[in-house]
């Protein structure tokens, strides 16, 4: 057998694996314990949602769907790149989508980059960004754009801002450092006391996002690092930075947590392999020193 056969058979083979994983559904659940979490939240169950990027499993997302409403959650919280970028644009179905699941329990957006870039695409006198954010928000959905909203619960209350990370900040293959008061001037301080969870797409500014006061970063961008690995993880982010330091998991730093979701679609490179499947991140919160009566989930 010639090399070149060999490798055609190769990328012929990976192309295969990469068709199949791409359809599969893969729930990665994760507890998360902070003394600042009320009474009232510990045992509630977040589900976390990234990067669909205007994918469809199974017709009008029906699948997906039901995936998500068989995990019972309290709140879904999606941490960016639900949609494409595309011109011209077309993001209504997935709005639909999130409004079905408004019908679920509170639904929480935060924007990626690719809905930042919505905000160029011109449709009529407004932009394709207006145009989605007020569909989802006519279906019960809240959009956090820079903005913070306040979960209560008998009594308890937590914080979930929604960062819209300027777009100078997705360097292709390097990093640009993040200016000091960067957060604070976009975000304001955060509430002295309360359990606040930051919905922060890209995810390699964790260190800031951890210095600015979220106790819990809920990220995605990095697609699982679209090839993952055996011992190295993910080869590649999409934006071309080669084994990322947060590619999928979970991460802490002193108090703070950040989960990353391996998300649910891709673009541009759509390929998934080594085990790269498609991502629902179910997050259950507890109360530090509260007794546990829920297993541990599998955190890979
Ligand atoms: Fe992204």
């Amino acid at each position: 057998m010639s090399l070149i056969t060999l490798g055609a058979l190769t990328a012929g083979g990976l192309l295969l694996c990469s068709e199949y994983e791409k359809k599969q559904l893969k729930v990665r659940r994760y507890e998360i314990s902070h003394q600042k979490i009320p009474e009232s939240f510990d045992g509630v169950r977040l589900v976390m949602l990234a990067d669909l990027h205007a994918r469809s499993f199974g017709e009008k997302n029906n699948r997906l769907y039901e995936e998500i409403r068989a995990l019972a959650p309290d709140y879904i919280l999606t941490a960016g790149d639900m949609i494409l970028k595309t011109q011209p644009f077309d993001t209504e179905e997935t709005a639909r989508f999130l409004g079905k699941l408004a019908g679920l329990c509170p639904v929480y957006c935060g924007n990626g980059n690719h809905e930042l870039k919505l905000r160029q695409i011109k449709a009529g006198r407004r932009t394709a960004y207006d145009w989605y954010t007020d569909s989802l928000r006519k279906k019960g959905v809240r959009v956090l754009s820079d903005e913070t909203a306040v979960l209560e619960r008998a009594g308890g209350r937590i914080d979930v801002t929604g960062l819209d990370l300027g777009l100078a900040y997705y360097g292709k293959g390097f990093h640009v450092p993040m200016r000091p008061d960067y957060l604070v001037r976009k975000l304001g301080e955060p509430a002295e006391g309360r359990f606040h969870i930051l919905l922060g797409h890209y995810p390699n500014y964790f260190p800031e996002y951890a210095a600015w006061g979220a106790d819990l970063i809920l990220a995605g961008h990095m697609h699982g690092g679209t090839v993952r690995l055996p011992s190295l993880g993910g080869l590649m982010s999409p934006n071309y930075e080669f084994f990322p330091a947060y590619d999928r998991g979970l991460y802490r730093q002193g108090r703070s947590a950040m989960v990353v979701s391996g998300g649910l679609g891709t673009h541009s490179i759509n390929v998934r392999v080594g085990g790269n499947y498609p991502e629902i991140s179910l997050i259950c919160l507890r109360r530090k020193g509260q007794a546990r009566q829920e297993k541990h989930g599998n955190q890979g």
